[in-house]
C-alpha cells in the first residue's frame, strides 16, 4: 500500500484520500449455468484489485494502472462515456459510471484514481468484475449514493453486456459484490436467491493453476455458446413450459432431449442441466462434510466441460488431467469461461509441494511453457481500507 501511495503521487502530483479493495472470484462448481438460469457455487477470494483515489473539482477522470504501464494515463470527461478502443481496460471503470448516471445516480465530479489488481487479466478469476464492483463501490462511497450491493452487482453486468460486449451472466459481479470470508454462495440465477455456505477446509487448501494462455477467442467463443444454449431452449419449449434449462430435472431432460434438433446444441443443453444438478448436489455433500464426493462432482464438471460443452482445450485438460494423478487431490477442474485461464483445485495441505513442483514439472514437458499457482483463501467481498 505504501508503493501504491508513493505511486500515486509520481503519477498524478498529489496525494490520494481513500484506498479500496475488491476480490477476484473462484468458480468451485456450476460453470456455463449461470446464463441458462441454473446454480453457481463460486466464492471471493483474498487477490483482487486495489484502487486509490482523489476526487476532483471539475468533471474529468484520470485513471492510471499499475498492471498496463505502457498504457499510462487515460483521460476521460463526463461529457464523453463511451467505449474507446484505446482506453483498453479503463472502459470497464468508465462503463460503471456511465451505467450509474443511466440509471440515474447523480455523478457530478470526476476523480484520479490509480488501480493495481494482483489477480492475473483475462484468467477466468473476474479480474473485469473485481474492477467493475470496486468502481461501483466508490462511486457510492464518494457520491453518497443510495445504493445496495444487489443493484450494484446488476449494474456491473450490465456494464459488461452493454459497454463491452460481453454477453456474460450474472455470477462475476455476484462473487465479488457479495463474497464472505469463509464462505461461497450458492446462487440460483434464475431467482437471484442466494445462500452462504461454510466452506470449511482443515487439511485441505485451494490452489489455482493458471495455463498463461491468452484467452484470445473467448468472447467470441462463449457468446456462442450462449446462442447454442439458447436455441436448445428455444426447442424444447415447444413442448414444455420453461424459461430456462435451469429449470429441467435430469430426468425430464432425458425424456425430451428429442426435440432438440441439433445434435451439438443437444451437448450443450446437456452440459448445463447437469452441471446444474451437479451444482445443487455438491453444496448439499460439502455442507454435509463429505469433500470426497464435492470432489468427485468438481473432476464430472471437468469432464462434462470437455466433452459435452467443449470449453477446455489442450492446456486446461493438461493441468486438471496432470492434478487428478497426484496424490491428496480431492477434485479439480476449469474455472470461469474455459478456453484458457485457470483451473481450481482442492489439495491436501501437506501434498501442496509435490503437487505445485509435478503438475508444473508435467505442464511445461507437454506445453512448453510453465503454468503459475496460487494457494488462495476464501474471503470477504469488496471495502474501503
Ligand atoms: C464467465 C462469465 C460468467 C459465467 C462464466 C462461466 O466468467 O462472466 O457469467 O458465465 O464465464 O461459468
Amino acid at each position: 500500500m505504501l508503493n501504491l501511495k508513493e505511486k500515486f503521487f509520481e503519477v498524478f502530483g498529489e496525494n490520494s484520500e481513500k484506498e479500496f479493495f475488491s476480490p477476484g472470484r473462484v468458480n468451485l462448481i456450476g460453470e456455463h449455468t449461470d446464463y441458462n438460469g441454473g446454480n453457481v457455487f463460486p466464492c471471493a477470494i483474498d487477490r483482487g484489485t486495489y484502487a486509490l483515489i482523489k476526487t476532483r473539482n471539475d468533471n474529468r477522470f484520470r485513471m492510471y494502472s499499475e498492471n498496463f504501464e505502457k498504457i499510462g494515463i487515460i483521460e476521460f470527461s463526463l461529457d464523453k462515456l463511451e467505449n474507446e478502443k484505446a482506453h483498453d481496460w479503463a472502459n470497464y471503470p468508465k462503463g460503471v459510471i456511465k451505467m450509474f448516471i443511466d440509471a440515474g445516480y447523480k455523478i457530478n465530479k470526476g476523480f484520479d484514481i490509480l488501480f493495481y489488481g494482483n489477480i492475473p487479466n483475462g484468467a477466468g478469476l473476474s479480474s473485469s468484475a473485481s474492477i467493475e464492483i470496486l468502481t461501483a463501490v466508490i462511486l457510492k462511497n464518494i457520491f453518497g449514493l443510495n445504493i445496495d450491493m444487489i443493484e450494484m452487482v446488476k449494474l456491473g453486468q450490465k456494464t459488461e453486456n452493454l459497454f463491452i460486449g460481453v454477453n456474460s451472466g450474472i455470477m462475476d459481479q455476484f462473487a465479488v459484490g457479495m463474497g464472505k470470508k469463509d464462505y461461497a454462495v450458492l446462487l440460483d440465477c434464475n431467482t437471484l436467491k442466494y445462500e452462504y455456505v461454510p466452506v470449511i477446509l482443515k487439511d485441505e487448501v485451494i490452489v489455482i493453476s493458471n495455463t498463461n494462455k491468452r484467452r484470445g477467442l473467448a468472447d467470441s467463443k462463449y457468446n456462442e455458446r450462449r446462442g447454442e444454449c439458447e436455441t436448445a431452449l428455444k426447442d424444447l419449449q415447444e413442448k414444455l413450459k420453461i424459461k430456462a434449462l435451469g429449470e429441467l430435472s435430469i430426468e425430464e431432460f432425458e425424456e425430451n432431449k428429442g426435440l432438440i434438433k441439433n445434435e451439438v446444441n443437444r451437448k450443450r443443453a446437456k452440459h448445463a442441466v447437469y452441471e446444474n444438478q451437479r451444482t445443487i448436489k455438491a453444496q448439499k455433500e460439502l455442507s454435509a462434510g463429505n469433500l470426497e464426493e464435492f470432489g468427485k462432482l468438481m473432476n464430472q464438471s471437468h469432464e462434462s466441460l470437455r466433452d459435452d460443452y467443449e470449453v477446455t482445450g489442450k492446456e486446461l485438460d493438461t493441468l486438471v488431467e496432470l492434478a487428478w494423478k497426484q496424490d491428496g487431490v480431492i477434485g479439480s477442474r476449469m474455472t470461469g469461461a474455459g478456453f484458457g485461464g485457470c483451473t481450481v483445485s482442492i489439495v491436501k495441505k501437506d501434498k501442496v509441494d509435490d503437487f505445485i513442483k509435478n503438475v508444473g514439472k508435467g505442464y511445461k514437458e507437454k506445453i512448453g511453457y510453465d503454468a503459475d499457482f496460487y494457494i488462495v483463501e476464501v474471503s470477504e467481498g469488496p471495502r474501503e481500507l
